[in-house]
């Protein structure tokens, strides 16, 4: 099979497919979120790392009013390419999040699925969080989903999954290469195997991540200043089931609250 070494961010289309699976069950627990945290009173959200714009896209479908960044210009094409082609505004643009300023501010504001950690010092990261302080409404929110380092039982090591649509399937496999909790630096081989009618071949990856315990990431919000810890959910979003972070805590989502 020929075999490409690219960054997965820059095949939007494949991309989209392997991490359009829960895009039903995020949506419904922002929606969710909302009701419960703000009254239901979020009409303008925000994504920093938007990507391709998957969850963008189906809240604007939601009537909210949406915008997001994103360091990838192919993924900010294609979410923009898919909202502009659906009737809605072309809201993404190209920007670090880590250095912009976006008006008007937002309600409410998500980054899923590991996106955090991809601000891998501590500068970035309180960066960051003082740029989303910034942009966001007084008494707003601030939804971070990732995957915790458990401390009292192993983290999970590999994980294979497949997506099709039409004539393309993509077969997906995330594997950890270094983990290096001194250095709080992980990272992970990802390869994505595409077969279409045409061409079969492999798309090569590797995502270098900041690592975070419960206590480092409960540490990193006390110090940066801007955000409280409202509640914790898990991978399943279930609202009515926020959880206790603890040492054997792996996938979470955490609800800031602007101070
Ligand atoms: C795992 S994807 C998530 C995309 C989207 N949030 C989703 O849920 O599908 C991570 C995204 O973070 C973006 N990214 C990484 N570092 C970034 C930075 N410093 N500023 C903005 N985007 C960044 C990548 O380009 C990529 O699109």
């Amino acid at each position: 099979m020929e075999v490409i070494n690219e960054s997965i961010y820059d095949h939007p289309k494949y991309y989209d497919l392997v991490f359009g699976s829960d895009v039903a069950a995020e949506l419904n627990f922002i929606g969710e979120v909302n009701a419960k945290h703000m009254n239901g009173k979020a009409t303008r959200l925000f994504e920093p790392a938007c990507g391709t714009g998957r969850l963008m896209f189906g809240l604007a479908r939601r009537d909210y009013q949406v915008a997001g960044i994103d360091l990838n210009e192919k993924a900010v094409d294609f979410a923009n390419q898919r909202l502009e082609k659906r009737g809605y505004k072309p809201s993404a643009c190209v920007a670090d999040m880590s250095d912009f300023t976006y008006v008007p501010k937002w309600d409410l504001a998500f980054n899923t699925i590991n996106s955090f950690r991809h601000l891998t010092t501590p500068k970035a990261v309180r960066e960051h969080l003082s740029c989303m302080a910034a942009g966001t409404k007084k008494n707003g929110i601030y939804l971070i989903g990732l995957h915790l380092t458990p401390t009292t039982v192993e983290p999970l090591d590999e994980e294979s999954w497949s997506a099709s649509r039409g004539h393309l399937t993509v077969n997906t496999h995330m594997w950890t290469n270094v983990r290096s909790p001194k250095k709080r630096i992980e990272r992970f081989g990802i390869r994505f195997d595409i077969y279409t009618p045409t061409r079969q071949f492999r798309i090569v990856d590797e995502l270098v991540m900041r690592s975070y315990t419960w206590r480092q990431f409960q540490t990193m919000i006390d110090r940066q200043g801007d955000w409280e810890i409202e509640a914790v959910y898990d991978f399943r979003y279930d609202i009515k089931k926020s959880i206790e972070v603890d040492s054997s805590s792996e996938d979470v989502v955490y609800v800031l609250r602007k101070k």
